[in-house]
């Protein structure tokens, strides 16, 4: 087999849902937050993930990490990570893992940083727990990490704590913590959200040139189709707790074969308009526990046909490496 080849990670029908209320006696029955994901991503490699505010992008990102998140489970579906069937592995090797081969960096760092502790006491803490390396050695690192996400100043800035510090400075900050035992995959959900504009330019940029010097894959979770464009080679379209979408980012944009994709394609601000705006569909994304039947998408889909309504689309070919979850692309779908 050719190792080149094997992807990092590989998504298979992954469920995550939530109990709903029941009559006590009665079938317990759930909710699918995230129904049936499939995805995968190649050592290196960056892929987005664009979706609609509960579309399931954060219940993902928690779910390849394995995060606790309350009230939520995982139903069912594979995760393999680095050969690792992460689903089957117990919580302690689970916690190692997330403490080396793979990091995460979440949307509010004021909500991920401790404000007791100074920053380089949170650097510091990962390697010295998994790596068993020395505090001397550990603050050392932590110094050179923030040089590496490039706040200046690392020697004075390391003894400082969170309030100290700009958002934009505690979002590297968070970056440096993600970085400190140099992660297979780092998994970013809305990491710049919470910043102005100019920051979140400088933020991305640094993230991409992290990625070349360190060489990790890179999930990064938006609401922003540009930073896809200009940050990841694969994207994945979420919509109602599902890939709608997938492929290479590139050839997605350039034409869209999912009237979801395109929706957000046009829906994107023009030369004039802002960048990161939110997109305007009409209609509502539908809810996890009254899901539409057949395609989730079909009450606000131009292109809808009788079947769109009854049966869910299978998973169709657009091109060299993509997916497309749409009867439009099933020949012969039209004929009811
Ligand atoms: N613990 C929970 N219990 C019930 N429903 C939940 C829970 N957590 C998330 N959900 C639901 O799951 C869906 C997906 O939520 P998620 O936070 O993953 O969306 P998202 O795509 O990250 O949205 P956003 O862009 O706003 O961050 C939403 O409908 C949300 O209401
Ligand atoms: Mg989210």
């Amino acid at each position: 087999m050719n190792a080149a080849a094997t992807p990092l990670l590989e998504v298979e029908d992954l469920v995550v849902g939530y109990r709903l209320p029941a009559p006590r006696g009665a079938a317990a029955r759930h909710a699918r937050v995230l129904d049936g994901v499939t995805l995968e991503l190649q050592a290196g490699c960056s892929l987005g993930v664009v979706g609609e505010s509960g579309s399931g992008k954060s219940t993902l990102a928690a779910a390849l990490a394995r995060l606790p998140q309350s009230g939520l489970s995982i139903l069912g579906g594979r995760i393999r990570f680095d050969g690792l069937s992460l689903l089957e592995l117990s919580e302690a090797r689970m916690r190692a893992l997330r403490g080396s081969k793979i990091a995460t960096i979440l949307q509010d760092p004021l909500h991920s940083l401790n404000p007791l502790l100074t920053v380089g006491t949170q650097i510091a803490e990962t390697p010295m727990v998994h790596e068993r390396i020395s505090r001397m050695q550990a603050w050392a690192r932590a110094r050179d990490l923030l040089a590496a996400v490039r706040i200046a100043n690392p020697a004075a800035r390391v003894h400082e704590h969170p309030h100290q510090l700009s958002g934009g400075m505690r979002q590297r900050v968070a970056g440096a913590i993600a970085l400190a035992c140099a992660p297979r995959l780092l998994i970013a959900d809305e990491p710049t959200t919470a910043l102005d504009p100019t920051v979140q330019v400088q933020y991305l940029q640094l993230l991409q040139e992290l990625q070349r010097e360190h060489g990790f894959a890179l999930i990064l979770i938006t609401h922003d189709l540009s930073v896809v464009a200009r940050v990841c080679d694969q994207v994945a379209v979420m919509y109602g707790g599902r890939v709608v979408e997938a492929g290479p980012t590139a050839a997605v944009l350039r034409e869209p074969a999912h009237p979801y994709t395109q929706a957000l394609l046009a829906s994107l601000p023009t030369a004039t308009g802002v960048a990161g705006a939110l997109p305007v569909i009409p209609g509502q994304p539908p809810e996890p526990s009254a899901p539409p039947g057949g395609c989730a998408f079909h009450p606000r889909c131009p292109r809808v046909m009788p079947r769109c309504r009854s049966e869910r689309p299978p998973d169709t070919v657009p091109g060299p490496g993509r997916t497309s979850a749409c009867w439009l692309g099933v020949p012969g779908a039209q004929e009811p």
